[in-house]
Parts: structure tokens; C-alpha cells; sequence
């Protein structure tokens, strides 16, 4: 028996689909994979030595549950290596070590009272255009809850922009992505004071998923250096040490909130899960107490804007139209061309499909509200080794593109 509904495959798993397929035709080694954001770098020397000491103390207390307990000031340094924020010089701020981000975010709709009509504010679920982080959406439709989409345009260059949320959406909660996933596009000051002022009005607690913040240059404005100064806004913003530190599978993050939220969450959170792995945690203390955690994280930031840029040339050789600037230093999009080979293609899945097909190169489909049509590449290939590029120019070179 089966309670859940059938056929339900996500972008992802379709991706992988083609993508076994074509490893199984013509080998792993054709394939040119840039479509993931997992890092193909691993965590930097300093932590890993750190962890495999910690691993080896013979010591129960290290090897048990850690619970919600952070250790030392492990949440105020990530969260300052992130936002530049000393959360200690604001008492009405609080934070929570927390599983991968992922996790919490699926707790989000449960921690703001999903299909419990008997709340004081009667407002119902909301979440940004931001395709590939459809967690809350999922997670909406599992708990039979309702979500809406707040349009972003590339017009706009993806911008917040409160005027294209629609009049009769009354949500409960506001989740979005800065720096983007799949838009390579970061914050500014203005739009973040216009969206609280907007939530603060409404009653809708704002969030913030902000996995690619260490990654992205200096320019981009975390939501915790605006609402800190805002008392009255329930927010929460995310930050992960996946993309940070290469570390995706270590099952770390920080999050950074306010108010009524963060005993909701911790609730649900205490029920959900009993913490992280203790050496990974005590390591983590340690390594974010030295000057080497902030060297590395630039490092790994310098590492992906250089390979962006390397990589936008040889896609814009090939033809590809940015379908926006790319500011935050991890994605890049591209209007998806119309045609391939000479032949039409109807939207950017199919162009997908195509491009793997023909030539093994892994990209991902986007569709705007509008029905506007997107690529998204990430910056996890080595693009410093000439190799590699001579071989995505020569692959992209099989093929023919138009608009
Ligand atoms: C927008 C966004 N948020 C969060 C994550 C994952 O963060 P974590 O590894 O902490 O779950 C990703 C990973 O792809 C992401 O793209």
C-alpha cells in the first residue's frame, strides 16, 4: 500500500536520469558535468585535520547526542564570517546550530503552524521563484498546505521587487534566496528595508536562505545586517558550511534569528533531530576561532569568480546570452536558446535533453513565471585546467545554437 502520490520525479532526479543514461552510452569521462552546486573542492587542510584529532579523543561526551548545544562561539563566528554581524552586540538576536540547511527548511511550514487554522494571523503560505529550492513548496504540498510564487523578472535582473507580489497572496512566511540559486544575483540594502517594511505591515515572517553568502563577493548585503535593526520583523536567515567549506556532507549550518520564530523552530527541531556529529562540531569551534577559516573561505570565493569569468567567456563564444549580471559568484544564467542544430527546441528542458544528448554537457532548465526560458550552469568545474576548458570548447564547438 502506498500513501503517497506516484510518478513524482523532481528536476534533479530527471537530470540524473539522462545523465546515467548517457554515462552508460558513452562513458563518465565524456561527460562534462557543470550543472551541480556541489563544490568539486574538498574542505580545507586546517579543518580536516582538526576533525581526524577530534574523531580519535576517547571521550563519550564528544561521541554522543550533541542536541541544538553549539559549542563555545562557534554560531556568533560563522555568523560574522558570513554577514560581518557580531550578534553579541544585539541581545534581541539569537542563533541555533542546525542540521544542513535542507532540513531545517522543511521544518519551516510546520514551525509556522502549516494547516492550523486557529492562529492569531490568518495569513497562508508564500515562497520566492527560486525553482531549484522548491523545499518549502514540497514540503506545502505533503502538509496539504498552500504556496504561492512571488515572480522575480530578468527585466529586473532578478530583483526583490514587492510590486510583483500578488495583492491577494497573504502569507504566513516569505522564503528567499540571496545570493540566488539559479540566479547568480545578490542583495542590496534598499530592497531588503522595502521587504521588511512590507512583512513587519503584513505579520509575514521573512527568511532568508543564504547558503552562498561566504561565496559572493563583498558587495552583497546579508538580511541580518538590515534586520538586526529591526526589532519588530520575525526573520531567520540561513547560512550553511556546505558551499562554505566544501563540506556538503558534514551536516552543519547556523542560523540567525529573532522573536517568536526561534522557539518554534527549536521546537520542532528537537523532535526532528539530535544534533551534529561531535567531532565535526568541536572541530568547527575550533577552526572558526583561528584567522585561517576566513583566509580559506575567501580563498574558495576567489576560486569560483575566477572560474566564472573563465567559464562565461567560453560560453558566450559559444553563443549563450546571459540572462543577467552575475554578481554572486557561484551560477550564471542564460536565456535558453531556441534552436539547436537547426532545430527548434520547445523550452529549456527539451534543450537540456538535447545538449546532454548530443554531447554530454550537464546544464540545468529553468522556467520563469512568465514562461521565459533559462540555462543555469554552476562554477564547480576546474576551469583553471587548460585541459578542461580546451575539451568544453571542443565539445560546445559540436554543436550549433541560435536565438
Ligand atoms: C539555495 C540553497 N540552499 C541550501 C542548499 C543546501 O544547504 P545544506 O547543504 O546546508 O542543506 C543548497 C544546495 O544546493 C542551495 O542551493
Amino acid at each position: 500500500m502506498k500513501y503517497l502520490w506516484e510518478g513524482w520525479v523532481n528536476l534533479f532526479q530527471k537530470i540524473g536520469m539522462l545523465v546515467a543514461d548517457y554515462k552508460e552510452k558513452n562513458g563518465e569521462e565524456n561527460l562534462i558535468n557543470i550543472w551541480s552546486g556541489e563544490p568539486d573542492l574538498t574542505p580545507p587542510k586546517a579543518l580536516q585535520e582538526l576533525v581526524a584529532k577530534e574523531v580519535m579523543i576517547d571521550d563519550q561526551k564528544i561521541h554522543t547526542y550533541q542536541e541544538n548545544n553549539s559549542k563555545n562561539r562557534l554560531n556568533q563566528n560563522f555568523i560574522e564570517l558570513n554577514s560581518g554581524i557580531n550578534i553579541d552586540e544585539y541581545p534581541h538576536i539569537s542563533s541555533q546550530l542546525i542540521p544542513w540547511e535542507k532540513t531545517t527548511l522543511a521544518m519551516l511550514p510546520i514551525s509556522c503552524g502549516a494547516n492550523r487554522e486557529s492562529t492569531e494571523v490568518d495569513n497562508k503560505w508564500f515562497m520566492v521563484w527560486a525553482p531549484a529550492y522548491d523545499i518549502i513548496r514540497t514540503w506545502s504540498e505533503y502538509l496539504w498546505e498552500e504556496s504561492h510564487v512571488w515572480p522575480m523578472y530578468a527585466s529586473e535582473n532578478f530583483r526583490l521587487n514587492i510590486d510583483n507580489i500578488p495583492d491577494w497572496v497573504k502569507p504566513r512566511m516569505i522564503l528567499v534566496v540571496k545570493p540566488w540559486n539559479p540566479c547568480p544575483v545578490w542583495a542590496q540594502r534598499d530592497e531588503w528595508i522595502e521587504l521588511i517594511e512590507y512583512c513587519i505591515k503584513h505579520k509575514i515572517r521573512l527568511v532568508n536562505d543564504g547558503a552562498y553568502t561566504a561565496l559572493t563577493h563583498t558587495s552583497h548585503v546579508t538580511l541580518t545586517e538590515v534586520a538586526k535593526d529591526y526589532p519588530d520583523l520575525e526573520w531567520m536567515e540561513l547560512f550553511s558550511m556546505s558551499k562554505t567549506f566544501s563540506a556538503c556532507g558534514w551536516r552543519l549550518a547556523v542560523t540567525v534569528w529573532s522573536s517568536d520564530f526561534i522557539s518554534e523552530l527549536a521546537k520542532v527541531k528537537g523532535n526532528t533531530d539530535s544534533g551534529p556529529f561531535g567531532p565535526l562540531l568541536s572541530a568547527m569551534e575550533k577552526y572558526l576561532e583561528t584567522p585561517q577559516a576566513k583566509i580559506d573561505a575567501k580563498k574558495n570565493q576567489e576560486i569560483y569568480q575566477k572560474r566564472i569569468v573563465i567559464l562565461r567567456e567560453v560560453f558566450e563564444e559559444f553563443g549563450l546570452k546571459p540572462a543577467c549580471e552575475t554578481d554572486a559568484w557561484f551560477f550564471m544564467m542564460f536565456d535558453c536558446p531556441k534552436s539547436i542544430n537547426w532545430e527548434e527546441v520547445e523550452n529549456s528542458e527539451e534543450f537540456n535533453k538535447k545538449i546532454i544528448t548530443l554531447i554530454g554537457v550537464v546544464w540545468v532548465p529553468f522556467t520563469g513565471q512568465r514562461g521565459e526560458q533559462f540555462i543555469r550552469y554552476s562554477a564547480c568545474y576546474d576551469a583553471f585546467d587548460e585541459a578542461k576548458i580546451a575539451k568544453l570548447r571542443e565539445v560546445l564547438s559540436r554543436v550549433t545554437i541560435s536565438y
